[in-house]
Order: structure tokens, then sequence, then C-alpha cells
């Protein structure tokens, strides 16, 4: 079975678009879980502009399924994650100006830094996944590294044009995961799958993880709008008819 992550960054970027209470992510993660995510993934940027440090403590008392960090190789928030101790560490790159993670870590210029990040988060039981473009060099540096995992960068699968060159995308990364699974790693994927483009990534040989956020929350927004508006309406024209208390209305 393929195990699904979920990652509820875009709960946290709702929430903090009003800086207030809600949506909460914990209770997204919890919702997550009912609906079968085998995991919660969540990224704790350094300028922390959506998921921020107390979302991750509640998860991790919170959260049954897996807890995936996604995380930059800075020394603060390896010692976050070090204390934190999540199921799992998903080691990303980081830039301020980016709106998300726009490619894979550059494991090749930087293999000494990455393997110590490794063993440290690793002395801690940590499982630690690293997220590589499908690039055969970065993998070879990766697997090198230690890690248990690779998760595999889809954004340009998932961006490119459908047709041939979709095709091509996916012919990349199935080498790659060949790769990585020929190296006894698990196999992982993510950014930028959705309902319409999973399916051909969920195929491919020895596919152990999907991490998917945004078009699992863009849809939740969709599916759940409906009864949230007709809930208002409810509310502010015949109050006694909600199926909710609302407590603060009572003045
Ligand atoms: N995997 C990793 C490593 C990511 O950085 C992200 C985005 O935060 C995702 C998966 C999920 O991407 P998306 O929101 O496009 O589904």
């Amino acid at each position: 079975m393929i195990e699904l992550g979920v990652n509820i960054d875009h709960i946290a970027t709702v929430r903090q678009a009003r800086r207030t209470f809600e949506p909460d992510p914990v209770w997204a993660a919890a919702l997550s879980e009912l609906g079968g995510a085998d995991g919660i993934t969540v990224h704790l940027r350094e300028d922390r502009r959506h998921i921020n440090d107390r979302d991750v403590q509640l998860l991790r008392q919170t959260v049954t399924a897996k807890l995936n960090l996604e995380m930059a190789c800075e020394k603060e928030i390896v010692s976050i994650a070090c204390e934190l101790r999540p199921d799992q560490a998903t080691i990303v790159p980081e830039r301020r100006e980016e709106i998300t993670t726009e490619g894979g870590l550059d494991v090749l210029s930087q293999k000494t830094r990455i393997g110590n990040i490794v063993s440290q988060l690793r002395e801690h039981g940590i499982v630690v996944s690293l997220f590589l473009a499908p690039e055969p060099e970065q993998i070879r540096a990766g697997i090198a590294c230690g890690c248990e995992a690779v998760e595999l960068h889809t954004g340009s699968y998932a961006t490119a044009k459908p047709g041939c060159e979709r095709r091509h995308e996916r012919e990349r990364l199935a080498e790659a995961g060949r790769m990585i699974v020929d190296a006894g790693l698990l196999l992982h994927a993510g950014h930028g799958l959705t309902y319409h483009n999973v399916l051909p990534i969920a195929a491919l040989d020895g596919m152990k993880e999907l991490n998917i956020g945004h078009s699992i929350i863009a849809r939740a927004l969709m599916v759940g709008l409906k009864e949230a508006v007709a809930e208002m309406k409810r509310l502010i024209n015949v109050p006694g008819s909600s199926r909710y208390g609302w407590p603060e209305n009572g003045g």
C-alpha cells in the first residue's frame, strides 16, 4: 500500500492571513487522520510563514499517524527537530523569497554538511528523507549521505504539458526511483501532485509514500464551503435552528 502524507501547511497559511486562531492545523491533522492519512507533513520554515513552533509541539503530542517534519539544514531548525523527534524528517532546500519549495536539495555541493545532519537526526531516532530532483548525480550523492528515504520532487512532472513532455518527466522520475529502490532506500514523492496527475506517480515501481498538500486543501475548501455557507445562513436567519451551540452568541 502507498502511504499518504497530508501536508497541512496551507491550513496555517489561511490562519496567518489574519493572525488569528482559525483554522487550526491541529484540527486539520485530526480530520486528515480520520480520513485515512498515514502521515501528517508540516514544514517549519525559518520565517514561520505558516506552521509555527506551537503547531509542531501540539502536533507532536496529538498526531497518532506518522509526523513528517519538512526542514531546512539550518542550525536552529535542526536543534528543534532533535528535541521534537518527529517520526520522520524530510530535508528540503529553503529560500525566503520562494512561494513554495522550488527545487530539490543540492546535496552534491554539500555532501559532508548534509551527511552530518542526517547522522545527527538519525541518532535522535528520526527517519531521514532527502527531497531531491530526479537527477542521477544528486540521487547518487543523496544515497551516499546515509539517509533512509528519498522524496522525489515531482514539480517538473506536475508543470509539464500532458503528453510527450509529461511522459518524459515521468521517465526521469522512474529512473531515479529505480536507483533509490536498488540502493535499498524508501521511495517517496511529492510536490504539485493533484487528483488529475497523481496516478502515474503512484504507479512507479516501489513507491512507498506520497506527500500531497495544496491540492487536497484546495479540494477541502470546495467540498466544505457549501456546508459552511449554509450553516452561517441558518444561524443569522433562524438562530435556534443551528446544529451547533456557537457559545459567544449568548453575549
Ligand atoms: N513534499 C515536499 C518536500 C514539499 O516541500 C511540499 C510542499 O511543501 C510537498 C511535498 C507538498 O507539495 P504540494 O503542496 O504541492 O502538494
